[in-house]
């Protein structure tokens, strides 16, 4: 399998992905506004980041707002912009402490300008030693349109003659994808619902996944490490015979 991630020896997840589901439900069960829900996410994530650092993982890739989201009330989306660019501000300095490297990806430039220059700059000044952990943020992302936009960009590759049709394998596709991430070890899926929502569809096609009966704001530490342990158990086999 193309750019397999896996160390085989020890069956460690080096690539994981997160669906931070639940902070809508997680604040209403607790008589609190939405957008403190996803505060209270950022908070976590922070967390998670600390941990993943920790436990030696190469890459986490969240998913932060779906080409969905777009269609929730207005003050709900007002609210995540906000938080974009609170948990940059605040979040930069302690990234780089820890030698993160931030990555925004999805149709980010429907944020618009001021978002867009606030990621930039926070992408620029982590990139700037040998990263620990790739921190990989989806921001209206979602993964059929991510198909749909490489089949275009390949397609007019094939259209003025700069690659045949022969050339297009898997690896291509890969490359063409907005996803930093080529192949996902682990999925983790918070909040109780047992789907994948339009995330990383081509990078997850043996990924294992975890569904984990908690929202996002009571995800722990020790949730995360619960899964990572998981994984270990896990014979992965690739459709192999092995
Ligand atoms: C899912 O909960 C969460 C989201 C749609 C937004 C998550 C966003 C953040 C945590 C903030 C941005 C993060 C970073 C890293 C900058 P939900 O609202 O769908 O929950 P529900 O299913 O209970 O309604």
């Amino acid at each position: 399998m193309a750019n397999s991630s896996i160390d085989k020896q020890k069956n460690i997840a080096k690539h994981i992905a997160i669906i931070m589901d639940g902070n809508g439900r997680w604040a209403i069960s607790n008589s609190l506004n939405i957008s403190k829900g996803h505060s209270k996410g950022v908070e976590i994530v922070r967390e998670i980041v600390e941990e993943s650092v920790k436990q030696n993982i190469s890459s986490l890739t969240l998913y932060a707002f779906s080409s969905e989201n777009w269609s929730r009330p207005k003050p709900e989306i007002d609210a995540i912009k906000k938080l974009v660019v609170k948990a940059i501000n605040e979040q930069v300095s302690d990234l780089k402490k820890q030698k993160v490297k931030l990555k925004f990806f999805g149709e980010i430039e429907d944020f618009g300008s001021k978002i867009l220059s606030k990621i930039d700059e926070a992408e620029a000044s982590t990139s700037q030693y040998e990263p620990v952990l790739n921190l990989n943020v989806a921001l209206g992302y979602g993964g059929r349109q991510d198909i749909v936009n490489l089949t275009k960009k390949i397609s007019s590759k094939v259209k003025d003659g700069q690659i045949t049709l022969e050339q297009i394998d898997e690896k291509m596709i890969s490359e063409f994808s907005s996803s930093p991430v080529k192949d996902i070890d682990l999925l983790i899926r918070t909040g109780g619902d047992r789907r994948i929502s339009n995330f990383l569809l081509y990078q997850i096609a043996y990924t294992e996944i975890s569904f984990v009966n908690k929202y996002w704001p009571d995800f722990t530490k020790e949730d995360f490490v619960e899964c990572i342990d998981n994984f270990k158990t896990v014979s992965r086999r690739f459709g192999k015979r092995i």
